[in-house]
């Protein structure tokens, strides 16, 4: 374990086993988004030890929750904290004592060490409450890219004037943190090509068009708009994830269909992407005789950064961790984040919170081995509470 300087005063023995414990249980049977219901239940269970007048408990956006913590003064602004709690579908293969107990899911994001230090800035707030309520919210379905809107269309955060959250990152050790301001995570839009032609006699290939040769130059073709249509230095990412064509090796088939991913940072890239995405695929088919199909499905935009709430992090990340904590994001991030969607409609800041354990190899999140170090739950807890009480009191004197 790491020991990191003023966290015995902030975190009881006895607080520090709770939370470790929690995120074991957590991780340990983990569940897909707007599946939560078991770890909704342990988070209820952890928040409601708090008692009756530190706050009120609510579920929110199915299987999510939303603890309100009372401030010093109950009049004053109200600043939000969010943990995401859900998991994704794939098999653990950490090796860990606390290991998913569920076949083919696994929290290979951290979001069950989000769900715990969200627990833990509710403790550490209730002890030290902040100038205003704080809300905690506990958001599904992150991995799917719509907890944060059905938070949003809850109501329960209308009117809140600030919101914080953050990731674990193991290409940070533990103890160190990104509060930067800009763009920290990439809007993520995902698109289906469906190619048509017709099916045919694997022996008689001029009876149809082969939507398999199609498919296999449109793979190619959709790796040149990042290579050639963006200028070098902008960060943009078309991946293709999957392809399905085929029933028989004697049999040409009807369709061939892909799916992907876009990645980019601003919003004129965004709409490029978009854009060559389904002029490829059209002249792809077109090339082939085919005929395409194409959907776009728009998800988050990119997570940005402004830079006053930014300020008060660094405040709460220097105050908690001292100022050598503070590191810069350094490669863009072209992970997806649905935090955004609350940053279309308030302020805030989203945060990179070490997770690698010193001597650790930097794991990348989503990989079957990922996990993140025991600490980095103290770290986003204390980070995140500081940062609630920091903003609350800025945004009552504003
Ligand atoms: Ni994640």
């Amino acid at each position: 374990m790491v020991s990191l300087p003023g966290f015995d005063r902030l975190f009881s023995a006895d607080l520090r086993r709770r939370l470790v414990a929690l995120r074991q249980e957590i991780h340990r049977h983990p569940e897909l988004g707007f599946e939560e219901r078991e770890t909704s239940r342990r988070l209820y269970d952890e928040l409601s030890g708090l008692g009756p007048a530190a706050l009120e408990l609510d579920r929110v956006a199915r299987t999510g929750l939303v603890a309100r913590l009372r401030g010093a003064d109950p009049g004053a602004p109200v600043v939000a904290v969010r943990g995401d709690i859900d998991a994704l579908p794939i098999q653990e293969a950490t090796g860990l004592p606390y290991a998913s107990e569920r076949p083919g899911v696994m929290h290979a994001c951290g979001h069950d060490v989000h769900a715990t230090w969200a627990v833990g800035a509710a403790c550490l707030l209730a002890d030290r409450p902040a100038r205003g309520n704080v809300l905690i919210v506990l958001q599904p379905a992150e991995e799917t890219g719509r907890g944060a809107q059905a938070v949003l269309e809850s109501g329960v955060l209308d009117g809140v004037a600030a919101i914080f959250g953050g990731h674990v990152d193991r290409r940070f050790t533990v103890g160190q943190v990104v509060a930067d301001e800009g763009p920290l995570a990439a809007a993520a839009d995902t698109f289906s090509v469906v190619l048509r032609g017709g099916g045919a006699h694997a022996a008689r290939p001029h009876e149809a068009a082969d939507p398999i040769v199609g498919l296999g130059a449109l793979v190619l073709a959709l790796q040149t708009i990042v290579a050639r249509r963006l200028s070098p230095g902008t960060p943009a990412v078309v991946t293709v994830g999957t392809v399905h064509a085929g029933t028989a090796a004697n049999v040409i088939p009807d369709s061939a269909t892909l799916t992907g991913t876009l990645r980019a940072i601003d919003h004129d890239t965004r709409a490029l992407l978009q854009a060559e995405v389904r002029r490829l695929a059209e002249a792809t088919a077109a090339a082939h005789r085919l005929t395409a199909q194409v959907s776009l499905e728009l998800g988050p935009p990119p997570v940005v950064n402004r830079p006053e709430p930014v300020a008060w992090a660094r405040r709460a990340v220097e105050a908690v961790l001292g100022a050598g904590a503070l590191q810069p994001l350094g490669a863009p991030n072209l992970g997806g984040e649905d935090f955004a969607w609350y940053l279309e409609r308030m302020a805030g800041c989203f945060l990179r919170i070490g997770a690698r354990e010193p001597g650790g190899e930097p794991i990348p999140a989503h990989s079957p081995r990922f996990w993140a170090a025991d600490e980095s739950i103290f770290v986003g807890a204390a980070v995140l509470a500081e940062t609630a009480r920091i903003a609350s009191e800025a945004v009552y004197r504003s």
